[in-house]
């Protein structure tokens, strides 16, 4: 689905990725996985290079049209469906300015938005950043059925490395912009430098 070998990105004069190369197979969630200023970001824009941005004084359903301004009207209102299924939160507030909605209302909006555009690869920047660990479970559940009603391909990039890792086919553990470590989601979470760096052991 996609592969990216040795890449390099610079701001400036400094290195933000360094030699990067990652793979990630159709249909499988993989995720990227650092702390601060590791690159992920940096990794994710050069991965899309497109930014769709929600906007606060425009309600839910109508931050849905205007994802899906490149889709027919049939199409917008199956996948304006598909997203309510997956989010019953959103279409309780289906009326309401994306201003006043939560934290993690906001994330499911985002994610929505991105289904909408129906993509093969959805990207995902720190879907859990800000949220409390009880949101940050329920947006790694979304996350998990919208790889189950779609089968789209799924990038995440989290320093919450303990919620993450469980749903994750293959995981890329980076530090400056670099690989440290690779594998399963199984095997990272098993893997004694993960523990110690993300979990506190
Ligand atoms: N526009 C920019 N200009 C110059 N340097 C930048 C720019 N954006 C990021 N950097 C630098 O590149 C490195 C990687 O930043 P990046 O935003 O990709 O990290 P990140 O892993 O997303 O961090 P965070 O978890 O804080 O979001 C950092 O050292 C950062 O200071
Ligand atoms: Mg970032």
């Amino acid at each position: 689905m996609l592969e990216v070998k040795g890449l390099m990105v610079f701001y400036e004069n400094a290195l933000a990725v360094n030699d990067l190369s990652l793979k990630v197979q159709a249909g499988q969630v993989m995720g990227v996985i650092g702390s601060n200023s590791a690159g992920k970001t940096t990794l994710m824009n050069t991965l899309s290079g497109l930014i769709l941005d929600q906007r606060p004084d425009s309600t839910v359903l109508e931050n849905l049209a205007i994802a899906g301004h490149l889709r027919s009207r049939v199409e917008v209102a199956q996948t304006t469906e598909l997203c309510f299924d997956l989010f019953p939160n959103l279409t309780r507030w289906r009326s309401r300015k994306a201003r006043f909605l939560s934290g993690g209302e906001q994330q499911m909006l985002a994610i929505g938005m991105a289904l909408v555009v129906r993509p093969r690869l959805l990207l995902l920047d720190e879907p859990l950043l800000g949220l409390s660990p009880a949101m940050q479970e329920k947006v790694v559940e979304a996350i998990r059925s919208v790889r189950e009603k779609t089968g789209v391909t799924i990038v995440i990039a989290e320093q919450f490395a303990r919620p993450i890792l469980p749903m994750l086919d293959f995981g890329y553990v980076i530090e400056n912009g670099m690989l440290t470590l690779t594998g399963s989601g199984r095997d990272l979470m098993e893997n004694p430098e993960v523990k110690s760096a993300y979990f506190g052991l």
